[in-house]
């Protein structure tokens, strides 16, 4: 078994939790990807859903596979967002944005009644923190942000290199909200919560990639079948 496959077992388990006229959120990267392609299928053969995307890239797959699709100002209250993440760790405290739609990815899911977060094993951590942290900043005084972060960090504990993300053009990466990001390699962050209040201090950060109390449901698919974490209903273990 490879992880795509045990990226497909969980879009595949998070699909029982779509049912009918749901208004869904619909999540950014790869394994999002795969059950967008699942969903497409439903919707082929009936399934009545409305959608909205966390990224362009989501909403153009979505689109091909003729997904009906609003957005969260036409529908500001959704039923259920699926989406991937970076990391998570046993409290469904995750990171995301490595895909560079954690702005998006986190107004969707806050503004859904539950989310489920789908992925392969190797995203399951101890401690946040190995996969460097996006921080989505304002280009306006982007250096001055950076020294910012840096410092308030530090005051939470986190420390390590903060680089400016570039895209595969050589150019700076720019997100679907034309802001710059910053991928900081803290490490084990050992006060998630802590470093989350000192990034919005900062009037240059958009948003960060720390989602703290968002995620109701992990599924995650792995060599031993899937682990399905319920924020508030501990783990339970079922075959693929
Ligand atoms: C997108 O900005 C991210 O938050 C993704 O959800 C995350 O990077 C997971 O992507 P994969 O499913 O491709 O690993």
């Amino acid at each position: 078994m490879s992880v795509d496959s045990y990226k497909l077992a969980a879009a595949r388990h998070a699909l029982k939790f779509v049912e009918p006229k749901m208004r869904l959120g619909l999540g950014t990267g790869s394994t999002a990807s795969l059950f967008v392609e699942l969903l497409g299928e439903e919707v082929r053969g009936g399934l009545q859903v409305l959608c909205v995307p966390t990224s362009e890239a989501t909403r153009a797959l979505a689109a091909r596979l003729g997904i009906p699709l609003t957005t969260l100002d036409e529908t500001p209250l959704l039923d259920l967002t699926i989406d991937g993440a970076d990391e998570l760790d046993n409290e469904l405290r995750l990171i995301k944005g490595g895909g560079g739609a954690l702005l998006r990815e986190k107004i969707v899911a806050t503004a859904s009644d539950r989310m489920i977060v789908i992925a392969d094993a190797s995203k399951r951590v101890e401690k946040l923190g190995a996969f460097p942290l996006p921080v989505e900043v304002a280009r306006f005084g982007v250096t001055a942000t950076r020294n910012m972060i840096e410092m308030l960090a530090a005051d939470s504990g986190c420390q390590g290199e903060i680089k400016l993300r570039i895209g595969s053009d050589g150019n700076p990466f720019i997100t679907d909200g034309g802001n710059y990001i910053f991928d900081c390699a803290f490490g084990a962050i050992d006060d998630p919560e802590s470093l989350d209040e000192a990034l919005k201090f900062i009037p240059g950060v958009v948003e960060n990639g720390l989602f703290l109390g968002i995620a109701d449901i992990a599924v995650i698919g792995g060599p031993d079948g899937l682990a399905v974490i319920e924020a508030s209903y501990g783990e339970s273990q079922e075959a693929v």
